[in-house]
């Protein structure tokens, strides 16, 4: 099951979801990779803290290496796992960042490797009972790759008021993506994040969504205070703060996600 979270508009929560959906996945016992496709680098930040750029050469690591062997002479010779780290958690497991994505991408795009994150998964279907990818605020050709290689799609909305014209354009995207590449790939839900029940635009922005028949997820994650605490502290809510409101409210969003492939 591969999922991938993805919105062109910054600062939504691709992260945040990305890394404590895939934390509670590893908690419930399934083996659970993380793919880090954003140059920012910030889910692999999230996850392993900083990273000592001597031991880990950049060119070499993670979804850089990964992509690098495809170009040239230098064929898919090394098994994808080979570039995944382990984190502190049990059944947790990253395919990290790196510096060099910009440059890289210019080339991999001019070279039509587009599929080749959809090669290199397909080989790791037998390793990972659950795949999520964290995509860069950027229609480029890191998401779409990300887009082509899952099976479902979650889009964060954080409820101001440009989120909702932007996401006509994603859906667009989205669209003319499954038309032209991935005919399977299924729009899972749109996630509500940082919703403010006490605040009167959130409410109707989601109403709105929802009359327009925008498949929205019951369980609407809050703004709390705890997020950030968890991203400095690099450990997922779920280690963190298990029994906290916005810990609880992405229990029920996960359980709501499996129970939806039922
Ligand atoms: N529910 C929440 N409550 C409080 N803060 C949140 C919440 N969700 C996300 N944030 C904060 O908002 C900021 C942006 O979140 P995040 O990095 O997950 O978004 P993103 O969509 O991945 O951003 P980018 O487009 O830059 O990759 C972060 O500082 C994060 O801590
Ligand atoms: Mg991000």
């Amino acid at each position: 099951m591969k999922r991938v979270v993805f919105n062109q508009k910054g600062g939504v929560g691709k992260t945040s979801i990305t890394c404590n959906l895939a934390a509670i996945s590893a908690a419930q016992g399934y083996r659970t990779l993380v793919i880090d496709l954003d140059v920012q680098g910030n889910t692999t930040h999230y996850l392993v803290g900083e990273i000592d750029a001597e031991a880990f050469p950049a060119e070499a690591q993670g979804v850089a290496g990964l992509f690098k062997q495809t170009v040239g002479s230098r064929r898919m010779s090394k098994n994808p796992d080979a570039f995944v780290w382990e984190t502190p958690w049990e059944n947790l497991f990253l395919l990290p960042s790196s510096p060099v994505l910009t440059h890289l991408e210019k080339e991999l795009e001019s070279r039509y490797k587009i599929y080749k994150l959809r090669d290199a998964l397909e080989k790791l279907d037998a390793e990972y009972d659950r795949v999520y990818i964290d995509t860069p605020p950027n229609f480029n050709f890191f998401s779409k790759s990300a887009l082509i290689a899952a099976d479902t799609v979650l889009i964060p909305f954080d409820c101001d008021s440009f989120a909702r014209q932007s996401l006509y354009a994603l859906m667009d995207n989205i669209a003319e993506l499954q038309e032209d590449h991935n005919p399977g790939l299924e729009v899972e839900g749109i996630v509500i994040n940082q919703f403010n029940s006490q605040a009167r635009l959130p409410g109707e922005l989601v109403a709105e969504l929802e009359e327009e028949g925008y498949p929205v997820c019951r369980t609407y994650l809050n703004t709390s205070v705890k997020m950030k605490e968890s991203h400095r502290e690099h450990r997922p809510l779920i280690d963190m703060a298990p029994s906290h409101k916005l810990t609880l409210q992405f229990l029920d969003l996960y359980a709501e996600l499996e129970a939806g492939r039922d």
